[in-house]
């Protein structure tokens, strides 16, 4: 699982300067679409130069192995393409690598798509890349400035390298991408797509926010957008969540499980259909005193007790500071099987503290005892590296023509789906309280985890073509690098929707979600519903299949 795929400005003025010598050159015509270091070298301003260029046969596999910390799976099966890295400076003390995949040029779709990355991982994610190709996407994917797993040490008193992560390895490489794309197939791309969940939504969402011109249309999920908020939050949650040792304050995984049981069970019939799948669950308050320890009838060995409750309604509910502060939304109800990504450390230290040590305060002593909400305060005040994407006015993408596709599991663990909803409903504020409809969707997908997946004893459609999810399926040969083989149409496939919208103005009203009957071993629809735009929610005919998206409308 993808853990939460969790900005000065003299260099990026330097590095237009130089892009602008760069465009004036013109093209080797004998060039174009050799796979050698030669046909890009013209194409790049000076601080930035290839480091690889690669012929991958068709079937064959590209990446970096286990020395790309963040992402050291190869990406397989893949179409003939050439394989390029580049290393471009972004100060005087930093660089950013990213990778392209370039499909042959009688496969190429004249398009262009950028992918995200997963929370503070360093490296080009290859693998996510993978489906690209299949599309006939030029593709790219950048290291964000650092080559990690899941440590951040790399942050520690480096602003450089917190801007890169933050927005300007994304801005950089996007732009350096498409100028190579174009100098290998001797002509402009003609559409421009961005396609990533969690960090790799925020990181779509920060680049439509700081560069209106850079994608003709984006795919943004489950968005880590309000990165000052969510790491704080992040601090609080595991220290709710104590002491360990202590068995009537500390949650253990079996009574996730219990808890999200308990709540399907309450939850599910309120949409008026009993199918395992809550799809209001704003509309649920479960009576939790059905496995409250003491309580009449209650199993003594399978309940919770009350601080535990409480601790529940806390993960669930918004988190406020004392002076009514929004911290971060909390988590919609149906997501607890994934608490314990969060919560289970018994120490509150291992999963993010890092962003106060490393980031705020720039001590590696700093503990989560020393946890308060001025966490919250000082973490926005120093906005590292300008990760967060707040600056809702996304008004220069509008007018440029850019369309969002924004979707988000309802069952998410680890990105509140308030949050989205609360990013949707700033946006409008922002553009001043009208529809947003022209340009903008915001799609809610009942009993999705984090960007992707769904619980055992749940099994809803989630699979979408986003970002992340080819890869879930038994290697790109038997879904031919797509998440949903069979139906690579703009009514199941979210990247073909979006990019019907941007190119033919028809705008997305529903996207058909799959369930297969085993994700490993059998690519038989075992169920399918349309996802809708926000406020519509996909209703029942109360006749039909229900396991069939013609049973259902977006009303
Ligand atoms: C991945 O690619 C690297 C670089 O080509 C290679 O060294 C490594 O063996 C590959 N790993 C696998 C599992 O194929
Ligand atoms: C930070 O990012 C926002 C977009 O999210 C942008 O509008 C703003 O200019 C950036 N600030 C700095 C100091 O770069
Ligand atoms: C978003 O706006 C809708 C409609 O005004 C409102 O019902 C909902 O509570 C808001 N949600 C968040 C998280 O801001
Ligand atoms: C736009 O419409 C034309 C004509 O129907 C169709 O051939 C083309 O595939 C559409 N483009 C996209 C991106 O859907």
């Amino acid at each position: 699982m993808a853990l939460l795929s969790l900005p000065i400005l003299w260099a990026v003025s330097t590095l237009a300067l130089q892009y602008a010598a760069a465009r004036s050159q013109p093209r080797s015509g004998s060039q174009a679409g050799d796979c050698s270091a030669s046909t890009f070298t013209a194409a790049l301003p000076q601080g930035a130069s290839v480091e690889l260029t690669y012929s991958v046969p068709g079937g064959g596999s590209f990446g970096e192995g286990a020395s790309n910390l963040g992402y050291p799976l190869n990406a397989t099966n893949l179409p003939e393409l050439c394989a390029v890295i580049i290393r471009a400076s972004s100060s005087s003390t930093s660089s950013y690598r990213f990778g392209l995949f370039l499909p042959t040029k009688s496969n190429w779709n004249s398009r262009f798509l950028a992918t995200g990355n997963g929370g503070f991982l360093g490296g080009i994610d290859w693998v996510d890349m993978a489906p690209g190709p299949h599309y006939g996407f030029a593709t790219l994917s950048t290291d964000t400035g650092h080559n990690s797993a899941s440590t951040q040490t790399w942050a520690y008193k480096n602003v450089e390298a917190q801007k890169d992560w933050g927005y300007r390895a994304m801005h950089g490489s996007v732009d350096l991408g498409k100028r190579l794309t174009a100098a290998y197939y001797g002509r402009d791309v003609a559409y421009s797509y961005y396609s990533g969940c969690s960090t790799g939504g925020r990181q779509g969402l920060k680049e439509i926010q700081i560069s209106p011109n850079s994608f003709n249309g984006v795919l943004v999920g489950a968005p880590a957008w309000y990165t000052t908020g969510l790491m704080t939050w992040l601090t609080a949650l595991g220290t709710w969540n104590l002491p360990s040792t202590d068995p009537k304050a500390f949650t253990t995984t079996a009574q996730y499980s219990l808890l999200a049981s308990t709540v399907l069970s309450q939850c599910d019939k309120i949409d008026g259909l009993q199918d395992n799948i809550i799809s209001t669950p704003e509309a649920c308050k479960p009576d939790l005193s059905v496995i409250q320890c003491g309580k009449k009838g209650v199993d003594t060995r399978n309940c919770l007790t009350s601080q535990q409750i409480e601790t529940a309604k806390k993960v669930w509910g918004d988190y406020y500071t004392s002076k009514g502060d929004l911290v971060y939304n909390g988590l919609e109800l149906s997501g607890e099987n994934q608490w314990d990504v969060y919560t289970l450390h018994g120490a509150a230290d291992n999963f993010d503290t890092q962003w106060e040590k490393y980031w705020v305060y720039e001590d590696k002593s700093w503990n989560w005892k020393q946890y308060s909400e001025q966490v919250f305060y000082d973490s926005v005040r120093a906005n590292p590296g300008n990760a967060t994407a707040d600056h809702f006015d996304i008004s220069g993408f509008r007018s440029a023509g850019g369309k969002v596709i924004l979707y988000q599991g309802l069952s998410d663990g680890l990105i509140s789906a308030r949050s989205s909803l609360h990013y949707y409903n700033e946006t409008i504020k922002a553009l001043g309280g009208g529809g947003v409809d022209d340009f903008f969707r915001y799609f809610q997908v009942p009993g999705m985890q984090h960007c992707m997946g769904s619980p055992a004893a749940v099994r809803a459609p989630w699979y979408i073509g986003s970002w992340g999810q080819p890869a879930r399926l038994p290697g790109t040969a038997a879904s031919g690098g797509y998440s949903v083989p069979g139906f690579q149409d703009p009514q199941h496939d979210a990247l073909l929707a979006l990019m019907r919208w941007t190119e033919n103005g028809t705008a997305v009203d529903s996207i058909v979600a799959t369930a297969w009957d085993d994700d490993a071993d059998d690519l038989t629809v075992y169920r399918q519903r349309p996802i809708c735009p926000y406020p519509k929610k996909a209703t029942y005919d109360n006749q039909g299949n229900a396991d069939l998206a013609s049973s259902w409308t977006c009303k």
